[in-house]
């Protein structure tokens, strides 16, 4: 059916198409992702933008290659090497998290509950790391994914009254196998393909199945809950 139809589609996109990123492994690799370098990638990913991460990402990672190494730096040496990424109360979680996991042995834990009781670990990051790092069938819905989804599945509901219906519809779609891979083929749909302005669904990998190309919607979902006057 359409719903079993979408991951294998996005899949195959993605095979052909996954962005080369340094702390990704190639598609379909049988290499596991490393889960501190997917840790340390989704933090540094929460505000900032893959172009701005990249250089950061190889820079922590030449300076301290584990968790064990970032773990055991001194707080101002973290804070300096993070300068320009902003939001410094992530550098802090971030800092506090390598030795929480530190302590703990050096493994991060492999569930989506046990990652988020980590400092600086949300739901979405949460999710993140289980699907990439562990292959777990982890729900990562951010506001790329929220986009793609709410136009596959024509939801019209404004956001944020929309998220759980938006949640749900995800689920709907999560492969079991390749969990990592079919997590970053939305986020890379989203910000190459299902942009929020102009998407190019002439060149969509899930054209057929979307329901927002099929009623000409889609450039106008998500739809937004109207800002309340004050
Ligand atoms: N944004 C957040 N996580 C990402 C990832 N793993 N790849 C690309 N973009 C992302
Ligand atoms: Fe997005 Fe268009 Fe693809 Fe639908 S067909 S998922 S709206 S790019």
């Amino acid at each position: 059916d359409r719903a079993a139809r979408i991951a294998p589609d996005l899949l195959r996109w993605y095979d052909a198409n996954a962005r080369t990123l340094p702390w990704r492994t190639a598609p379909g690799s049988n290499v596991p992702a490393d889960p501190y370098r997917v840790w340390l990638s989704e933090i540094m990913l929460q505000q900032t933008t893959v172009a701005a991460v990249k250089p950061y990402f190889k820079d922590f990672t030449a300076r301290w290659p584990n968790v064990a190494a970032l773990a055991a730096a001194p707080d101002q040496d973290v804070l300096a090497a993070w300068a320009g990424l902003g939001y410094y109360a992530r550098a802090r979680n971030l800092i506090a998290c390598a030795r929480t996991v530190a302590e703990a042995g050096g493994r991060f834990p492999e569930t989506e509950d046990g990652l988020r009781a980590l400092p600086g670990v949300g739901a979405y990051t949460a999710a993140a790391i289980a699907a990439i790092a562990f292959g777990q069938r982890a729900v990562a819905v951010d506001a790329n994914v929220e986009r793609v989804v709410s136009r596959l599945f024509a939801i019209a509901t404004p956001l944020p009254a929309s998220r759980p219906a938006i949640r749900a519809a995800a689920g709907s779609i999560t492969s079991d196998a390749r969990a990592g891979d079919f997590a970053q083929a939305m986020m890379d749909l989203g910000s190459s393909i299902c942009t929020s302005r102009e998407p190019k669904c002439l060149v969509c990998p899930l054209r057929r199945d979307c329901r927002a190309q099929a009623q000409g919607i889609a450039a106008s979902l998500p739809v937004k809950a109207a800002k309340k006057p004050r």
